[in-house]
């Protein structure tokens, strides 16, 4: 009786490098979901494909395995060194840009979450500020709203914002700032506007005392972040809008660790030194951020907060 490929090889013992590959596809062919089955196939071809082009050794592949267990160990709830690592090396952009701005065909305000968004930020009126406890730096004041693609305001969209102190740590990594400092839930007015006040966000380096920070130094790269403020837009009936701007006159913008940065989300933070500040007490130098939020219609699917 005449025998498939697949058939003959099921049950054999395997003998050759080739036939490890063809058992694993073969083993994994049975699950229920096709894209399971998609997924899983491909990603053991090209993991084998991998280990064959670079000759993979029984060594590395020890420091790989371990590189990743380290990775669980160090994640947990107030830290996700998973997430960093997917940042680290350009993953998570690149998921974000092929899903996003008609599947990459265009220029997207879409950005990576990062591994500090936290869920329930302080609901805060326009206009209020989201310094909790006292934070250096030099006073923001901004102004954004949110339109769809045809350029219509959409109101009652929910904005978490959130950035870290000008000393570099988000609120979750320094015991000295205020829970939920720097972060705030905000929602458009019927122009779809929402303003804020803040402290112009300063550059940043990602943690380095992990896996994903041994990995930077071996391969000789710096750990800094451009200084940002991150944004996500969420309204039933259109796509969760996950970005950042970032501050124009940054040192970084072009070797961002986590690759996030495209021209359109560099926002102009002006500098303002005299005249009357946008709200009493104000001292200058004061800078103000304008920016205006595209959503593109699609599914409000909210992101897993990758921290608690
Ligand atoms: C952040 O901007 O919060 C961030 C993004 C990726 C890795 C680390 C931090
Ligand atoms: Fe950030």
């Amino acid at each position: 009786m005449e025998i498939s490929t697949a058939a003959k090889f099921k049950g054999r013992i395997i003998e050759t490098s080739d036939e490890v590959t063809l058992a694993v596809l073969e083993a994994m062919a049975q699950a229920g979901s096709a894209r399971l089955r998609e997924i899983a196939a491909s990603f053991v071809r090209h993991l084998h494909a991998f280990a064959r082009e670079v000759g993979l050794t029984e060594t590395e592949y020890e420091i790989g395995i371990d590189f990743l267990n380290r990775i669980g160990k160090a994640t947990h709830d107030y830290h996700n060194e998973g997430m960093l690592f997917g940042d680290a090396i350009g993953f998570s952009t690149l998921v974000c840009l092929l899903n996003n701005g008609k599947h990459g065909a265009t220029e997207t305000a879409a950005v990576l979450l990062g591994p500090f968004w936290r869920a329930n930020s302080p609901r805060t009126q326009n206009g209020g500020s989201i310094v909790r406890s006292p934070t250096p730096g030099p006073e923001l004041f901004a102004e954004c709203e949110v339109v769809d693609v045809a350029g219509k305001p959409l109101d009652g969209v929910e904005v978490d914002v959130w950035q870290s102190s000008p000393v570099g740590l988000y609120e979750n990594q320094d015991d000295t700032q205020a829970d939920m400092n720097l972060r705030g839930k905000f929602t458009t007015d019927a122009s779809g506007r929402f303003a804020f006040r803040s402290v112009k966000p300063s550059g940043y380096p990602v943690p380095t005392d992990g896996p994903v920070g041994e990995m930077l130094r071996a391969q000789n790269r710096h750990p800094y972040r451009p200084a940002h403020i991150h944004f996500l837009g969420f309204k039933p009936g259109y796509k969760t809008l996950i970005t950042q701007v970032f501050v124009d006159d940054d040192e970084h913008l072009e070797t961002d660790v986590v690759f996030g940065v495209t021209r359109a989300l560099v926002g102009v933070y002006r500098r303002h030194h005299e005249g009357e500040p946008p709200a009493p007490g104000a001292r200058a130098p004061w800078y103000t951020l304008n920016y205006r939020f595209v959503m593109e219609a699609g599914d409000a699917i909210l992101p897993k907060p990758p921290i608690k």
